[in-house]
């Protein structure tokens, strides 16, 4: 019995016998997948559900085609549109990478500088803005206030929702690139209790970004161009990484074709977490809790107990060196050099080292990733701990907005709708509660 489409040409098929009924099926291999929808024909009779997939965490699922990012985790090979991330951080820059990443193309000059003006020219957000960030507590989180306020946007521009229009969602990712590191350097602000800076056209990207940051009364604020350069570079490395969990959360959301404001303010709250972009935090929280090399041991026993765990090392995807951790250990090398080097170093360095020839991480392929060393550089900027996802927010926005793009495109989207296995209960009788607590 054949229910589902027939075998291909050139044997590009899976067949299943299903032993609860001794049918047999073909089902299609298209790029090394076959679709769940085909598995779903396989059922025993027409009133129970057809087969499906249980796959908590996506761990063996593709949810989309994509010509955005290649990664071969086995041999830690990153590309952003075909271009091995050593080069784009070598020799390019963000808003370059960020042009490449929305466009699929490297621009040519003239493409670049209109790219620029305008990206430049958006930076402002609207004064109101300013005031719904000083209702926040003092204390609050950036990140929280980061994701608020780039959901707010959307209430700024209600025509974002006009997604089928690609002169209006062009206009929507000019606008969420230029207005990030507006945002991020504003939460920073506050929690420093420090006047909000605006923009300063006349710098670039990332020298703007640290202006709106440190700026204090001095008439311009010019950054160490080792540094401008090295926070570019750490924005390239983190501007895409292809369906990664808050990707997947963009994705999710926009799946709704909510507006691109809060598809990313979604994407926003998923980098939130400890596991994905708050990792780097929890690598410097770790680090200062070894406290000194010679702990090193007692704690990377504790990660074998399974009492611990090695923050910064290990990847869904990487079973290898991190192509950006490799990256960012050479930057923070530069960093160092300019604002002198921070000790929870040369611990970094030493527990690297010990995981690296021990069996535990070996057998587990487990390797630094690119939160390992990315929070010593960050704090050498003296930034606090809570910042870090923020910068990591910033990076990744053109790679969330590249992905939505992709999918609002993409004629084989659907509103995102896992299936579930139900455990639960069925069939119970109610029993309102003023019987039941009589
Ligand atoms: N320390 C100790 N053991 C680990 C670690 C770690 N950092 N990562 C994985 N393992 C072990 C895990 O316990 C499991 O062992 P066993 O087979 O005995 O149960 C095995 O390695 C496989 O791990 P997993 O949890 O099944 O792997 P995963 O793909 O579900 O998780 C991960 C990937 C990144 C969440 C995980 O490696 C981790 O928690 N790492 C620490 C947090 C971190 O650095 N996150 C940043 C990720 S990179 C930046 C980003 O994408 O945001």
């Amino acid at each position: 019995m054949t229910d589902v489409p027939a075998v291909t040409a050139d044997n590009q098929s899976l067949t299943i016998r299903d032993n609860r009924t001794g049918s047999e099926y073909d089902v299609p291999i298209v790029d090394g997948t076959i679709k769940a929808a085909d598995l779903g024909k396989i059922r025993t009779d027409d009133e129970t559900p057809g087969l499906a997939v249980y796959d908590p965490g996506f761990v063996n699922t593709a949810s989309c085609r994509s010509s955005v990012t290649y990664i071969d985790g086995d041999k830690g090979i990153l590309e952003y549109r075909g271009y091995p991330i050593e080069q784009l951080a070598e020799k390019s820059n963000f808003l370059e990478v960020a042009y490449l990443l929305i466009h699929g193309a490297l621009p040519t000059k003239a493409e670049y500088d209109a790219w620029e003006h305008e990206i430049t020219y958006h930076t402002f957000v609207h004064e109101n803005v300013k005031s719904f960030m000083h209702g926040f507590r003092y204390d609050a989180h950036p990140m929280g206030m980061l994701m608020a306020s780039v959901g707010a946007l959307s209430t700024f521009y209600p025509d974002a929702r006009n997604i089928d229009d690609p002169a209006n969602r062009h206009m929507q990712i000019v606008r969420m690139i230029a207005k990030m590191p507006t945002l991020g350097a504003w939460s920073f602000r506050h929690a420093q209790g420090k006047p909000f800076v605006y923009p300063d056209n006349d710098l670039g990207y990332t020298a703007n970004f640290l202006s709106m940051l440190f700026k204090m009364s001095e008439k311009k604020f010019e950054a160490d161009e080792r540094l401008v350069k090295a926070l570019d570079v750490l924005f390239i490395l983190h501007a895409d990484h292809e369906q990664n969990a808050s990707t997947n959360a963009v994705r999710s959301v926009g799946s709704t074709q909510v507006d691109p404001y809060s598809a990313v303010s979604a994407g926003v709250g998923a980098l939130f977490g400890p596991l994905h972009g708050g990792a780097n935090e929890a690598v410097l929280r770790m680090l200062r809790r070894i406290g000194s090399k010679e702990n090193i041991p007692a704690f990377i026993d504790g990660v074998k107990d399974g009492n611990e765990r090695l923050m910064g090392f290990g990847h869904r995807v990487y079973k290898n060196y991190d192509p950006r951790a490799k990256i960012i250990k050479k930057s923070a090398e530069d960093v160092f050099e300019v604002t002198g080097t921070n000790p929870l170093l040369e611990i970094a360095l030493e527990l690297e080292k010990i995981a690296l020839e021990d069996e535990y991480f070996v057998k587990r392929k487990l390797y630094p990733n690119v939160d390992f060393y990315s929070g010593l550089i960050y704090e050498a900027f003296q930034f606090p701990p809570e910042m870090f996802t923020v910068l990591f927010a910033i990076g990744r926005t053109p790679g969330w907005l590249a992905q939505w793009l992709e999918l609002v495109q993409d004629k084989e989207q659907k509103i995102a709708r896992p299936k579930q296995i139900y455990t639960g209960e069925r069939k119970l009788d109610f029993v309102a509660s003023s019987e039941r607590w009589a």
